[in-house]
């Protein structure tokens, strides 16, 4: 499918969604929201993709949903129309995992899209933030709740509340970014860890994903116990059976999804 506000590549089992709005720096529209979550539901169903990549440009990942779009929206439209809400709930429906290769701003909805990913790797110029408030409102997909569940209270707290940006050192020792790399390596490292992801089997794969994400969701003994049956439940799988005799044979698995 042809797209306007995005680039989709699929290449080595690695499906690369590059945001592609230059001239508003990637801002969030309606337009680029469900071109997005359509090419994620269509990585989703191609049995060739393995892991998913969302990056932006070297100047920004995206500067927020577009204010242009929403400064006219009155109280009953903004509800009634409930933005980015059916696509953010297609996002996280995706179950193969989404890396967020981030580059210069990530802000607002930009910041929060990150944050939906599975893991965030970002370079040495990105700018992370939730500057709602300057816009006299307040974060609308995760800013205030996934935001706090990542890097605390305080901080959540002080970026939500004072707008100022994180830089990218700051991103990692707080635990947003797991990576920090020179801009022009950002989609080198992306590639080479969805690659990596991309040997293992698919299911433990998926299972990961779900188990990780429980962790937000539910008391630690119920997450704990989903970890141990999910783990008990992959014994029954041809995948167990070849990386535990790969391992014991000194040789590499080949994993078959099975
Ligand atoms: C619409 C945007 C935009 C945005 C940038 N642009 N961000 N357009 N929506 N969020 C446009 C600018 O208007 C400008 O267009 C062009 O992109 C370049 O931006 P500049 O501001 O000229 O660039 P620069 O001076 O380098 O500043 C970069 C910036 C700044 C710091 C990122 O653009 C900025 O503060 N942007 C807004 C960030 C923000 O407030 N995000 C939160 C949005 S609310 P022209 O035509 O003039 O060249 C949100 C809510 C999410 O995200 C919840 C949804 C449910």
């Amino acid at each position: 499918m042809a797209y306007e506000t995005i680039i989709v590549d699929v290449e080595n089992h690695v499906a690369q969604i590059t945001l592609n709005r230059p001239d508003a720096l990637n801002a969030l529209n309606d337009e680029l929201m469900k071109e997005l979550a359509d090419a994620l539901s269509a990585a989703q169903d191609n049995e060739k993709v393995r892991c998913i990549i969302i990056t932006g440009s070297e100047k920004a990942f995206a500067a927020g949903a577009d204010i242009a779009m929403m400064k006219d929206k009155s109280f009953v439209e903004a509800f009634s129309g409930d933005l980015f809400t059916p696509e953010t709930e297609q996002i996280m429906r995706i179950r193969k995992p989404i890396i967020a290769a981030v580059s210069g701003y990530a802000l607002g909805g930009g910041c929060e899209l990150a944050m939906m990913c599975d893991f965030i790797i970002c370079s040495e110029t990105a700018k992370f933030g939730q500057p709602e408030i300057n816009l006299g409102v307040v974060a609308g997909i995760g800013g205030t709740q996934r935001l706090t569940r990542i890097v605390g209270k305080s901080k959540a707290m002080d970026m939500n509340l004072t707008g100022r940006f994180m830089d990218a050192e700051e991103a990692e020792r707080s635990g947003l970014a797991s990576r920090v790399v020179p801009c022009k390596k950002l989609l080198e490292e992306a590639q080479s860890a969805a690659q990596k992801i991309a040997e293992k089997s698919m299911i433990s794969v998926m299972v990961v994903k779900e188990a990780v994400n429980r962790a937000y969701e539910v008391p630690l003994r119920e997450g704990l116990l989903f970890e141990r049956r999910m783990f008990h439940a992959l014994f029954a799988t041809e995948d167990q059976s070849e990386g535990m005799s790969a391992f014991l044979e000194k040789r590499e698995a080949q994993f078959r999804d099975k």
